[in-house]
């Protein structure tokens, strides 16, 4: 039975391949975390592995649902590895071993790539395709990397605290001015 929901083929086919980026990039920032929940050395070792285990089974989630929406407006989700390599804007540090803040810090550039792909996507669906829906997916996508960027972001600006408890002199400084 064919569609009729209001939106014409081109607004939907407009619509799925945004939703194939971001289901792409999702892909990789998935196997990223997993990868660095495995390889993460050092005394932050639990705290780190743990987060990133919460936050792999909620890209998981987010994956699902991302694919099943492409469905719901009869395209075709991407699903091979090619495919989410071609369609990514990610890019993967294959054979490194990275520090533990390195990583994290890797982590937060790919969250925050993500939120501004998607910064764009949410007008881009709703002003060029006319797929309210699917704007408002993507705003509770992009709420949920915000937060998982903001974990990150708190675990490095928590490096720079002292022993003694009290913050660095640079951001002492910047918090006085
Ligand atoms: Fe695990």
């Amino acid at each position: 039975m064919s569609i009729n929901i209001g939106l014409s083929e081109q607004e939907r086919q407009g619509v799925t391949d945004i939703l194939n980026k971001v289901l792409a990039d999702a892909y990789l920032l998935l196997i990223k975390t997993k990868k660095y929940h495995w390889d993460v050395v050092g005394p932050q070792f639990r705290t780190l592995h743990e987060l990133w285990k919460e936050h792999y089974e909620a890209l998981t989630i987010s994956i699902d649902a991302v694919a099943e929406r492409v469905r719901m407006l009869n395209g075709y989700p991407l699903g091979t590895a090619e495919g989410f390599l071609k369609n990514a804007s990610l890019k993967e540090h294959p054979g490194d071993l990275p520090s533990a803040q390195e990583m994290v810090k890797r982590l937060v550039i790919d969250h925050e790539q993500i939120i501004r792909n998607l910064r764009g996507f949410v007008d881009q669906t709703s002003e060029e395709f006319h797929d309210e829906g699917t704007s408002d997916f993507l705003t509770g996508l992009m709420e949920a990397h915000e937060e998982m960027a903001w974990m990150l972001r708190s675990f490095l600006d928590g490096e720079s605290f002292e022993s003694s408890g009290t913050r660095d002199k640079e951001l002492a400084t910047n918090k006085s001015a």
